[in-house]
């Protein structure tokens, strides 16, 4: 029994994992995960004919921007450090299809131009690839007249987003709708219209969340019915692995887990199993959880935000979108 137990001799423990964690210095020289300015990315909304910034009230300290508030938050962004910035569009008109989407001169294609003249190849310019900000029932999708959404005719939407968000300048697209088959259909659309270099970041394990709750708000978005005949069932993981290799195999670039804070195993499970970089996607209830809290004074915010922003990373994510990234970058420098 007793050789079992390691001593250094008069029953003193020869390990003492504390004498790693006595001072500050000998942390940092054994931490294990280091989060870095460029591992942020930025999500940001920008709205159609907006005079003023509008905040949204169940995300404090985010806003709608306008076209110039927009080119200043890209700019603080990349003087923060940040490595890129993933551009939502709130359009003034809604409609069944999200015309919008495809406008060339729609609020996303203008913001991907303004911002891409803003910080140039200082940072990668990202867009969602969705069509659930453009349309009235805000759905991601097209519907069929009983009310479900149509998977292919959503694909023919995907890939003319696409292009347009390509033919504005965006160096990365962001497909998040969840369709069977989107990655494939919009690298297709993106190579045959000249576009091989635009790359894709694929929401792939994106599951049905409420933690969505605030986007609804960012975006004004009021959706009818839910979305769970197309994002993930939270109780799966299988589901997941099968969802990014089908999106690897379709020619993704980046995958995405998203949610973060809760799904970690799956953003673990899937670091474990590719190559591809992963990314997580730190959405907006968990921001807004956070920020909650810490007005109440429950949680010590900052702590609470390097904690989980921490856990992301060492849960495998080489990349993470936080509407802390700006924020953040700054206090990493
Ligand atoms: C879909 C999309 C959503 C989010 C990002 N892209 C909403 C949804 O799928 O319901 C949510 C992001 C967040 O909550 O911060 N275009």
């Amino acid at each position: 029994m007793s050789d079992a137990l390691p001593e250094s001799g008069g029953g003193f423990p020869l390990m003492r994992p504390r004498r790693l964690r006595r001072t500050p210095a000998m942390r940092r020289l054994v931490a294990e995960t280091r989060l870095h300015p460029a591992d942020l990315i930025l999500p940001v909304f920008v709205r159609e004919g907006a005079a003023e910034p509008v905040p949204i009230s169940s995300m404090p300290g985010v806003v709608q921007h306008t076209r110039d508030s927009l080119r200043k938050a890209a700019h603080d962004a990349v003087a923060a450090g940040v490595g890129g910035l993933m551009l939502f569009g709130v359009p003034e008109h809604k409609d069944a299809c999200g015309t919008a989407g495809t406008d060339p001169e729609g609020v996303l294609q203008v913001a991907i131009r303004d911002v891409k003249a803003e910080v140039g190849a200082d940072a990668v310019v990202m867009s969602d690839l969705c069509l659930d900000e453009f349309t009235d029932h805000g759905h991601c999708g097209v519907l069929r007249p009983d009310g479900s959404v149509d998977n292919d005719a959503t694909l023919a939407r995907y890939a003319e987003m696409a292009v347009v968000q390509a033919a504005a300048g965006v160096d990365m697209v962001g497909p998040s709708g969840m369709m069977d088959g989107q990655v494939g259909y919009v690298r297709r659309a993106l190579d045959s219209a000249g576009f091989a270099d635009v790359a894709i970041l694929a929401y792939s394990a994106k599951y049905a969340s409420g933690f969505y709750g605030p986007f609804r708000e960012a975006v004004q978005s009021s959706l009818q019915g839910d979305r769970m005949t197309y994002q993930q069932d939270p109780a799966n993981s299988d589901e997941s692995l099968r969802e990014v290799m089908l999106d690897i195999a379709e020619g993704a670039d980046v995958v995405m887990v998203k949610p973060a804070m809760s799904y970690l195993d799956i953003v673990r499970r899937i670091a474990d199993a590719v190559d591809v970089p992963v990314s997580a996607y730190q959405v907006s209830g968990e921001y807004s959880m956070v920020e909650a809290a810490a007005a109440h004074g429950w949680i010590d915010r900052d702590r609470v935000i390097m904690e989980t922003l921490t856990s992301v990373k060492r849960a495998g994510a080489k990349t993470i979108l936080t509407y802390w990234a700006t924020e953040v970058a700054g206090k990493l420098r």
